[in-house]
């Protein structure tokens, strides 16, 4: 029965890909997403709350009668949203302030990693700078620093250089605003990196298709790093016994580890993987859906969204997943300057027109106008039988929208059409 109401904590781009998804659900009736965005907002109802304000999101489903609250981003996660929701014995899809560890403290997800054999870069930890410099020092370059503090940002250097180094370690370890900072120095890894987000509800890992971002501004994987420029899924270069692998020795591996440290998963594992010429290992954990992976995995699923959710949320057996065997290719329009400066409130038009999704990232709606607002402003996702002819239909997509402020990349899974990894 189409009867459930759904709240969706978050805004971004994949935060429009989940409403997306959650709209083609057969038993959705009504989306709220808070705060949502102008896209969203056209299709589902904008709540004004911050997603990180706990007391009034808890407030809000309780007087709508939520049947079920998603939460997409990790500062929500990290504020205990999950915890505060349960309390309250409202279903809720996302970890635990504690789980949520495994993304939001890099020291434990290193620690766990060895602890139960995940394969992952060797690494030491240092919270004493002399050490950590004469340690970088000696060791060969680019050096791999890892900023691991509290309630700071998560910067990770890739030095290619001594004194790169030490610029990076001086402002982690000795001009830290925060105390209890710490630097993990890892070992230099090499290899494609793609993305792969399972379903996980404690011992239960339910696979998504892989993917991969594109970290770098500009075409040919230049320019500054940025939240994510594009996406595609149906990696040529991971066979089938790497998928399988990184499966089974990492996603479920992470998730059987969290049940033994008393931390089940209830939420989204992403694992952030690189094949390296050593095999398969382990950059990152991020508690959450990807952004922009997201955006490109989602509009391949079939099955209904809302069940998978709400049996995660309930510690109850996960539903087969059903994907289709297409493959999806996005492209993020951002505003002129970034990730660096940019002018905001540009008119966008000819968004009517498109034949494709597209998922509104930083956008205004005002007087009627549709505006940019913020740095990444949309994402274009097409889908086809190929990488190639998905590609196709993206940019020709793209040519129909009309704004002076906007560039993206041209280049988006160059990996996968070069074969050059
Ligand atoms: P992270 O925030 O841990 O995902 O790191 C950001 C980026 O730094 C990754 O996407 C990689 O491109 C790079 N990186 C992180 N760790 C390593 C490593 N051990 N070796 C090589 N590159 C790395
Ligand atoms: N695309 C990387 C992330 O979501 O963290």
């Amino acid at each position: 029965m189409k009867n459930k109401k759904v709240l969706v904590v978050g805004g971004g781009g994949r935060c429009h890909a989940i409403v997306d998804a959650l709209l083609r659900s057969p038993q959705v009736a009504e989306v709220f997403c808070a705060p949502g965005n102008a896209g969203i907002g056209a299709v589902a109802t904008n709540v004004p709350i911050k997603d990180t304000d706990v007391p009034a999101l808890l407030a809000f489903a309780k007087e709508q009668a939520v049947d079920l609250t998603v939460v997409g981003p990790e500062a929500a996660l990290a504020a205990g949203i999950v915890d505060a929701f349960r309390a309250e014995g409202l279903p809720i899809f996302g970890h635990t302030r504690a789980a949520t560890q495994i993304e939001s403290s890099k020291g434990f997800a290193k620690e766990l990693m060895e602890k139960y054999g995940i394969p992952t870069a060797g690494y030491r930890t240092f919270t004493d700078y002399e050490a950590a410099r004469a340690y970088v020092a000696a060791r060969p370059f680019p050096a791999v620093l890892k900023y691991d503090g509290l309630a700071a940002g998560k910067g990770v250097v890739v030095a290619q250089t001594p004194e790169e180094a030490d610029t990076a370690l001086r402002e982690m370890l000795l001009e830290s605003k925060f105390g209890e900072a710490s630097v993990i120095v890892e070992d230099f890894l090499t290899g494609p990196e793609f993305s792969f987000m399972c379903f996980v509800c404690g011992n239960q890992v339910a696979p998504m298709p892989l993917s991969q971002d594109h970290k770098r501004a500009f075409d040919g994987d230049k320019g500054p790093n940025t939240g994510g420029m594009g996406a595609y899924t149906g990696l040529p270069f991971i066979t089938k016994e790497d998928e399988d692998f990184a499966f089974h020795e990492i996603l479920c591996k992470a998730a059987a580890a969290m049940c033994s440290e008393g931390l089940p998963l209830s939420g989204v594992l992403y694992g952030g993987l690189m094949k390296t010429p050593q095999g398969i290992k382990v950059i990152e954990f991020n508690a959450r859906f990807g952004d922009p992976e997201t955006e490109v995995v989602l509009p391949l699923m079939e099955s209904d969204i809302y069940a998978i959710f709400e049996a995660v949320a309930g510690g109850r057996e996960i539903p087969r997943i059903i994907w289709k065997n297409f493959v999806t290719l996005g492209v993020v329009l951002a505003s002129k300057g970034y990730p660096g400066g940019y002018a905001k409130g540009i008119e966008i038009e000819g968004t009517d027109t498109v034949k494709a999704k597209l998922f509104h990232m930083g956008t205004a709606l005002k007087e009627g106008k549709l505006l940019t607002a913020g740095g990444r402003v949309m994402m274009l996702v097409a889908e086809g039988p190929t990488i190639a002819l998905a590609r196709e239909k993206a940019y020709a997509e793209i040519a129909k929208i009309r704004c002076d402020n906007l560039f993206w990349r041209n280049d988006i899974a160059h990996c996968a059409l070069n074969k050059a990894n």
